[in-house]
Parts: structure tokens; C-alpha cells; sequence
């Protein structure tokens, strides 16, 4: 899989999964467009890369933003063949009555409407430059296994990605005949900041928290970060050119039982 001199937009690019796909996809011949809200963190991801790279601090659940992004790469690049709506949050570990509905609606805004707002801004560009020149585009929203299966006390979290994968599906839909394919890729627990953040803020040990996590997963571990970059690429990839509106999990087995 190489991506030579297609220009890819990833939001969440300062950290995680996001910073490790800057990386990668740069490595492979892209020309990135990068976006997070953590502007110091987006510097040094971009600085860090050898190939061409701009980068436009914001905050996901800024319509605006999205557009701004998209003009980005247009101007800088003249196109924008994939993108992947990473930038996202988890919220604490609570049941439904306990979770304060301030940040009840910080998660859906950022996890739900932040994938709304990217698609809103990329799906016209992309289909219009596929009507002009034929030129297919890919977009992979980052979902989780949260958004297959229900996830006690992570219960608006998961309605958040449950609402990711019904946006992949029917962009997918929608966009089936102008070129656009639209995927989403479902981690379960992996090692990024959001995990480690997640298990100390756990009133229990990180062992005990990290051992309940895994418990229900046949492969008993939580996945590395490359394992699920592997599975981005593959799904923006250009010759992966007849898959669309599917939820490729990547989670060690526990959404298959
Ligand atoms: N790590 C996991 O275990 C796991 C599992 C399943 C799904 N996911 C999903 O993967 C995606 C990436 O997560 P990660 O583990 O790399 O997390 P991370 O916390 O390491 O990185 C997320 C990045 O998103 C940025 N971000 C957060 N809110 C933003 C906003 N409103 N606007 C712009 N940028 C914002 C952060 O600054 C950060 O750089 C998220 O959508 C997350 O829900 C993660």
C-alpha cells in the first residue's frame, strides 16, 4: 500500500492513533493535513515529519473548522483523496444516572457531531472532483467496539460511536455512485493516552481496571497502535476499491462472541 501524492487529512493528529497515522501514511508518499486541538502537540507531529505537511489548529465541533480544513488541502495540495475522523474522547467510567449531562454532550459533540460536521465539509469536495476528473476518494471514521456493542458505563460514549457507524453507513449510501467510499474502523482498548488517562482515572489499581477491560476479549490484551493504523490503511487505501459502508473491528476477537 503506498499513497504517493495523495493528500490525507487526519484529526486527532497530535496523539494516538492519530500522531502514529501522520507518521505512516507520510512515510508511504502522502502529503498530510493535519488537525488537532492541541496546537503545541499538532507542531511537533508536523515538524517531526519528512515529507510535505500543514497543519491548522481547531476544535472538532466547529463547523467552520471543517471547512477551513478542506480549503487547506485544496489550496496547499489541490485535492483531497482521504480522510479520517479520528479526533475523539472517551468519558469516565459511570452508569447512565451518575454521568453529568454537560459532559454527556461534550462526548456526543466531539465524537458524534465532530464526524457530522468532517463529513458535511469533505463528501461535496470529494464528489465533485470525482464528477470533474473521475478521481475516487475514501473516508474512515474512527469508531469503536463501543459502537457495535453495548459498553456498561461507558453508555454515551458508545451511543456517540453507535452514531459513527450509522453515519458511515448511510454516507456510504448516499455516496455510493460518486466516488466516495466511507468506512469505519472499530478498535477495542488500545495503548494510546486515551487508555492510559482512562485507566488512572479508574478508582481501581491499573491492573485490576486493565484485567476487567481485557477480560471478555479472546485474544486477552488490549491492541497496539499500529495493529489498528494497519487497519485505517487498508480501509484508504485506493485498491481497496469496492469496500464501503463497513465497520472493520479491530479488537482482539471481543465483538465476535
Ligand atoms: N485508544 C483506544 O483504546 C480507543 C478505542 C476505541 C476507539 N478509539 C477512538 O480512536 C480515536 C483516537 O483516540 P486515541 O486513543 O488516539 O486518543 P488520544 O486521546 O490519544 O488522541 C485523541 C486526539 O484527539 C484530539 N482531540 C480531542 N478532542 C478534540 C476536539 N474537540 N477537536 C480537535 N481535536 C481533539 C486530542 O487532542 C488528541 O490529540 C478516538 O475517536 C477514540 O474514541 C480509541
Amino acid at each position: 500500500m503506498r499513497f504517493d501524492g495523495k493528500t490525507v487529512l487526519v484529526t486527532g493528529a497530535a496523539g494516538g492513533f492519530g500522531s502514529r497515522m501522520a507518521e505512516v501514511f507520510s512515510n508511504l508518499g502522502a502529503r498530510m493535513v493535519l488537525s488537532d486541538m492541541d496546537g503545541d502537540g499538532l507542531r511537533d507531529v508536523t515538524r517531526a515529519l519528512s515529507g510535505d505537511a500543514v497543519a491548522l489548529a481547531g476544535d472538532v465541533t466547529d463547523p467552520a473548522y471543517h471547512h477551513d480544513l478542506v480549503d487547506l488541502a485544496q489550496t496547499e495540495f489541490g485535492a483531497l483523496d482521504v480522510a479520517v475522523n479520528n479526533a475523539g474522547i472517551v468519558q469516565p467510567m459511570q452508569r447512565i444516572p451518575d454521568t453529568d449531562p454537560a459532559l454527556a454532550q461534550r462526548v456526543i459533540d466531539v465524537d458524534l457531531m465532530g464526524v457530522f460536521y468532517a463529513l458535511q465539509a469533505q463528501l461535496p469536495v470529494m464528489a465533485s472532483r470525482f464528477e470533474d476528473e473521475g478521481t475516487p476518494a475514501a473516508i474512515v471514521n474512527i469508531a469503536s467496539a463501543a459502537g457495535l456493542i453495548g459498553s456498561p458505563f461507558l453508555a454515551i460514549y458508545a451511543a456517540a460511536k453507535h452514531g459513527v457507524v450509522g453515519l458511515t453507513r448511510s454516507a456510504a449510501a448516499e455516496y455510493g455512485l460518486k466516488g466516495v467510499r466511507v468506512n469505519a474502523v472499530c478498535p477495542s482498548f488500545a495503548n494510546t493516552t486515551m487508555l492510559t488517562d482512562y485507566l488512572e482515572a479508574s478508582p481501581k489499581s491499573r491492573e485490576a481496571t486493565q484485567s476487567a477491560l481485557t477480560r471478555n476479549i479472546p485474544m486477552a490484551r488490549v491492541g497496539q497502535v499500529d495493529e489498528v493504523v494497519q487497519a485505517i490503511l487498508f480501509a484508504a487505501s485506493a485498491q481497496n476499491s469496492f469496500m464501503t459502508g463497513e465497520t472493520l473491528s479491530v479488537d482482539g476477537g471481543l465483538t465476535a462472541v
